[in-house]
């Protein structure tokens, strides 16, 4: 078991994927709207996305029976979308991959619907900028864990908790590859980074305690204080000079 390392056609193909996935998530933007269903969010994500040439390769993995997942307010990740609607005031973190050509790329945002409380509005800045923290880390020569390390100093300095049980990981061939990118230090730094990786970091965040349930229906994973979550994710590129390069946001 190793970490693979990607060359320059296919991290084109990533990059691609990468695109595609941008620009759903600026499709979906005006679509998160009260009364929307959460299963019309996921209809119109298939069809974007195959309109663009990608895949929802979700779909049917490990049994998963949609294209993205939909988690509203203390719903951490991998809500099924259904007749739910969204209402005024809820958080939703969506979650998707592409696949183009076989290759993939993995993202999710947290989103508003119309208009929140300044906690809430505080949680989805820190899950966010808690990326950005931790992917100055993201370089050649660095470890895995410097970027756990400064993703958790950021979320915890602001007041909130990092969920434990769940991961961001290497991505490309496959959804889940090695290494797996914790959200906190484990005591170990971990594997060193090298150019050609590419890495899906995802810190999932929590108002309350940390402690997560899976609900009946198998997938949504939910607080376990029901207390607000939020989730957001890129996946980088180590470029052939060392550097990170986010493949799902937009390039300038
Ligand atoms: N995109 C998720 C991740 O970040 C995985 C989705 S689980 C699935 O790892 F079952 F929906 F595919
Ligand atoms: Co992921």
């Amino acid at each position: 078991m190793s970490i693979r390392i990607y060359n320059e056609g296919q991290i084109n193909y990533i990059r691609k994927a990468g695109e595609i996935l941008y620009k759903t998530f600026e499709m979906l933007k005006n679509n998160i709207l009260e009364g929307v269903r959460t299963k019309e969010l996921d209809r119109i994500t298939e069809e974007f996305v195959r309109e663009n040439n990608g895949i929802t390769p979700c779909k049917g993995y490990r049994g998963y029976p949609a294209n993205i997942c939909a988690s509203i307010n203390e719903e951490l990740i991998h809500g099924i979308p259904g007749n739910k609607k969204l209402n005024n005031g809820d958080i939703i973190s969506i979650d998707i991959v592409v696949s183009y050509k076989g290759y993939l790329a993995d993202a999710a945002r947290s989103f508003i619907v119309g208009s929140t409380n300044e906690k809430n509005k505080k949680l989805l800045e820190v899950v966010e900028k808690s990326f950005f923290e931790g992917i100055k880390y993201a370089r050649e020569g660095l470890y895995v864990g410097d970027i756990s390390k400064n993703i958790q100093q950021y979320v915890e300095q602001n007041g909130f908790s990092i969920i434990k049980e769940f991961a961001g990981h290497g991505v490309g061939r496959r959804m889940h590859e090695e290494p797996e990118i914790p959200n906190f230090f484990t005591g170990n730094k971990g594997a060193r980074l090298k150019a050609g990786m590419v890495l899906a970091i995802e810190p999932m965040i929590a108002i309350g305690r940390p402690n997560v349930r899976v609900m009946s229906d198998g997938w949504t994973i939910v607080m376990a204080d029901r207390k607000y979550a939020a989730h957001y994710e890129n996946t980088i590129v180590i470029k052939s000079n060392g550097e990170p390069e986010v493949v799902t946001l937009m390039q300038r």
